[in-house]
């Protein structure tokens, strides 16, 4: 055990960092031109914020949530998700009154006691997108657009985007009764769960996970054939949006999305994945949530992605990952002597800019040679007595294997370093 990471948990090797850093740099990229802003909220929050917000009758609040007692004996959760956080935020710091709508992004770590399989973690990573304060169908476009020109721009293909409305809770009321009516035949082969969301909320039993229930749903009506006028004009916007941007969707009447706060709009963003899940992006609009949460009515829409989903489809589709950085240079010493000039001449090389390694470990030259090459140094070059002697200096470029004699300065070092 003391060895080994808790099941669910995943450790990012330095081997593979840059693999996470490049995404996130593609993310924040993104972000910019779109114009919305980072948010960083807790990593944990109090439990009442989860069980309002995301819904005491999902998965989620019901069976996943990291709960604890802190020392205060308040009752404390690990964030699950972010859409209820981005939201209290928006409320607790007044972000109503800056300009609106408030387009915020995240790259957090979320924590859910789930099924540990590929894709599905205790510990993972999301990069979410949330605007609080339009009710635009023009958000909800806009939002499905940056998830999929992001994914283009990191080179996945064959991602299909699932689209649906699952109405306001006025035509919500009207379906439930025709879902428990459908249901009813068939009330006491549901799981125990179900049962206890029959009268609560019976929507929440389509997305139940039990393959009992899954088979009982089949044929259930769906939410998009019941919705009111407004709802319909919404998502008939919507769609005429993603045409005009010449996005291509496809409408699945069967989302429903695992969170409760959901109203109108839903989306999942789903890969053909054979080893690992393959939904990679899920969001909607969720206009009740900042009320739920104590605010006036607020209208909002969000998404969020699934990193190591985002990071396994890459693989799977054998999307090539840019290359780590490499040391533009190894220098080699001999004796203690050169061992203190080589300190010195890597720290002032690096001042500049370069990236420069030397030896910490006492090896011979040899061994030294080795080692640079393991690390993949551009450049290497040898100090000894004679070289700081003599004033020149060997440098040998490791790619074609050609060397060229220079003064020992910092400054012609680096002019070769950079090909200058
Ligand atoms: P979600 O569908 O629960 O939605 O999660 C969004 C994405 O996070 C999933 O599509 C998946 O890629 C990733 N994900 C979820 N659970 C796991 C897990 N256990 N392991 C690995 N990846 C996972 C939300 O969280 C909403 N807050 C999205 C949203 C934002 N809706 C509106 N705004």
């Amino acid at each position: 055990m003391l060895t080994q990471a808790p099941k669910g948990t995943n450790d990012v090797l330095p081997d593979r960092v840059h693999i996470w850093q490049y995404l996130e740099d593609e993310i924040r990229k993104i972000c910019k031109e779109y114009n919305y802003k980072e948010i960083r909220t807790p990593v944990f929050e109090h439990t009442e914020l989860f069980e309002r917000g995301v819904g005491d009758t999902t998965d989620v609040v019901e069976k996943e949530m990291y709960t604890f007692n802190d020392k205060g004996g308040r009752s404390i959760t690990l964030r699950p998700e972010g859409t209820a956080s981005a939201s209290r935020s928006y409320i607790e710091n007044g972000l109503f009154n800056t300009a609106q709508p408030s387009k915020l992004f995240y790259l957090i770590r979320c924590y859910r006691y789930e099924k540990n399989q590929a894709g599905r973690y205790r510990e993972f990573n999301q990069f979410g997108a949330e605007v609080i304060g339009s009710q635009s169908p023009s958000i909800d476009a806009e939002l499905m657009s940056l998830a999929m020109l992001l994914y283009e721009r990191v080179g996945l293909k064959n991602l299909k985007l699932n689209i649906n409305s699952i109405g306001c809770p006025k035509c919500r009321k009207e379906y439930n009764e025709k879902l428990k009516e459908f249901l009813m035949p068939n009330y006491d082969k549901l799981c125990d769960t179900c049962k206890t969301r029959f009268n609560k909320n019976p929507m929440r039993i389509i997305d139940c996970k039990s393959s009992v229930c899954k088979e009982i749903v089949k044929d259930a009506p769906v939410l998009l054939d019941c919705i009111c006028d407004e709802c319909h004009d919404h998502f008939e916007k919507v769609k005429s949006l993603l045409d005009g941007m010449g996005i291509k969707y496809y409408i699945d009447p069967y989302i429903v999305r695992g969170l409760d706060y959901y109203t109108k709009t839903v989306f999942e963003i789903i890969a053909d994945n054979k080893n690992s899940n393959s939904t990679i992006c899920g969001g909607g609009r969720y206009d009740g949530l900042v009320e739920q949460l104590g605010h006036k009515s607020t209208p909002a829409s969000g998404f969020a992605l699934g990193m190591e989903r985002l990071i396994l489809t890459m693989e799977e589709q054998g999307v090539p990952f840019p290359e780590d950085n490499k040391p533009d240079l190894f220098i080699a010493s001999i004796g203690d002597n050169a061992s203190l000039f080589a300190q010195s001449l890597v720290y002032n090389l690096r001042k500049d800019g370069v990236i420069a390694e030397n030896d910490h470990l006492g090896r011979s030259v040899k061994a030294q040679m080795k080692y640079a090459d393991k690390i993949g140094a551009k450049y290497t070059m040898v100090i000894g007595d004679s070289e700081i002697e003599n004033g020149k200096i060997s440098v040998k470029n490791m790619q074609n294997g050609e060397t060229k004699e220079i003064n020992l300065t910092k400054d012609e070092i680096a002019k070769v370093i950079k090909g200058e």
